[in-house]
């Protein structure tokens, strides 16, 4: 066997005889020369297979062969600007299946989503699945790179959790041993409000739960939430640092991503590439004037439903910062601005193209007395919530934070219709399995 290779690597072999270790994506040809598609995890390549040059029976298996089967082919690497996938392909001299598949279910005819989701376990082995979860892998990873070197310290926050951080009507519940109900976590910032009066810059990143009742293209019930944590910081600095962060992500993306965006997703760059800061901030109340203007409806006092969303930021090639929401619809531990105290001093990042909000955050109630006022508002039991008010009563300064949710950032920087696509296994109102 010669060296076996991954077809990432596949340029540093070329003119050289290599084993591939994969499985049959697509093939077509002739009972003279067989294009065998093949794919092995690290990318898709066409192997070339004449008549002539491999034995009778390695070619009829060829021939023969199922989509998905798994095999061993090895060849000469031949660099060909006009190779299908990447500028390489492979003259075979010999092949071995390794399991035949059987009759693959996903075929190159359109299929629903709903079909595609029950083959989820399936539909990952697609070219346009590889481009979404390697890109994905990207984001985390450049999330991880910006904080890690911008001196935020990973302080992971716990899933099962005593009380609410989002509200109480989207809890999943838990049965904690015979003594009481735990939830999974909604958030992990109030534990990244005490990681970072420990450490001062802090972030968590890990999934997160909902049971939003909600079928949107935008709503998972289990997503994946980066959220950074600041002492000291108020919601400039708190905006600033979420711009920044977010310009290099998308840097990123743009920087080793480029040909699966525009190729495989066929996605337009123009407006990722104009992801730069500053980027355009307006209060609340300026934002619902000009969704009046746009023609919509809007309850001033009231969110933003997607169809704001979509018109507001349809008017900017970037992304928006909202802040000043009023303070009546917001989480209990956002901090009321002392010269607007019905606004809190909070933000919203809403990505451009319609896709909406995809980071959330602000500045926290530092002040002991305010902080209870608004649990009492809430509903909630200020017993659960003891710890957290310590952090007010043991040297409490102001500090911001957000979250973004992987997921939207994903189904933004691919052009993504829906997030269901942008996690390996989507967790939705109707979709437990696979
Ligand atoms: O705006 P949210 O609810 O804010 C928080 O949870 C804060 N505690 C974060 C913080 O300040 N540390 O959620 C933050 C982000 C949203 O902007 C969105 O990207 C994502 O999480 N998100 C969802 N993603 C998918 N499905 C859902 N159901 C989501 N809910 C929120
Ligand atoms: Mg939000």
């Amino acid at each position: 066997m010669s060296n076996v290779a991954t077809i990432a690597t596949i340029a540093s072999y070329a003119g050289k005889p290599v084993t591939l270790k994969g499985w049959l994506y697509n093939k077509r040809g002739s009972g003279k020369i067989q294009f065998l598609q093949i794919r092995d995890g690290s990318g898709f390549i066409q192997a070339v297979m004449g008549r002539s040059d491999v034995s009778e029976e390695e070619f009829e298996a060829a021939q023969g062969l199922s989509q998905e089967s798994s095999l061993q082919i090895t060849g000469i690497v031949k660099q060909d600007d006009r190779a299908p996938f990447c500028g390489y392909e492979l003259q075979v001299t010999g092949f071995e299946v390794v399991s035949k598949s059987a009759e693959y279910p996903i075929s190159k005819k359109e299929h629903g989503d709903a079909f595609l989701m029950d083959h989820r376990h399936l539909w990952l082995r697609s070219r346009r699945q590889h481009a979404i979860l390697r890109i994905r892998a990207t984001i985390i990873k450049a999330v991880r790179d910006y904080l890690d070197s911008n001196d935020y310290l990973l302080v992971d926050s716990p899933i099962f959790t005593p009380n609410a951080c989002e509200g109480t009507s989207t809890l999943f519940e838990t049965q904690w041993f015979d003594e009481r109900k735990a939830f999974l976590s909604q958030s992990g910032q109030l534990y990244q409000e005490a990681a970072a009066m420990a450490f001062n810059k802090t972030y968590c990143f890990g999934p997160t739960f909902r049971a939003e009742k909600s079928k949107t293209r935008r709503h998972l019930n289990e997503f994946w939430m980066v959220e950074p944590e600041a002492a000291f910081m108020d919601l400039d600095g708190d905006i600033d640092l979420a711009e920044d962060f977010l310009c290099f992500v998308v840097e990123r993306v743009l920087n080793t991503h480029e040909k699966e965006l525009s190729e495989v997703l066929e996605r337009d760059l123009t407006i990722l590439k104009n992801t730069r800061k500053p980027f355009p901030r307006l209060h609340y109340l300026d934002a619902c004037k000009k969704i009046q203007e746009l023609g919509l409806e809007i309850e001033i006092g009231g969110d933003f439903g997607s169809p704001h969303e979509t018109a507001l930021t349809k008017q900017y090639d970037k992304p928006l910062v909202v802040t000043h929401f009023p303070a009546a619809i917001k989480a209990f531990y956002m901090k009321k601005d002392p010269e607007q105290p019905e606004y809190a001093r909070c933000m919203d990042i809403l990505a451009p193209e319609g896709y909406g909000e995809i980071i959330g955050g602000g500045q926290r109630e530092d002040n002991l007395e305010l902080l209870l006022a608004e649990i009492k508002r809430h509903g909630l039991n200020q017993s659960d919530f003891e710890w957290f008010l310590d952090l007010r009563r043991y040297g409490s300064v102001p500090h911001a934070g957000f979250g973004m949710g992987i997921e939207r950032c994903v189904a933004w920087i691919c052009g993504l219709h829906h997030v269901r696509e942008t996690i390996p296994f989507a967790r939705t109102l109707d979709r437990l399995s696979p």
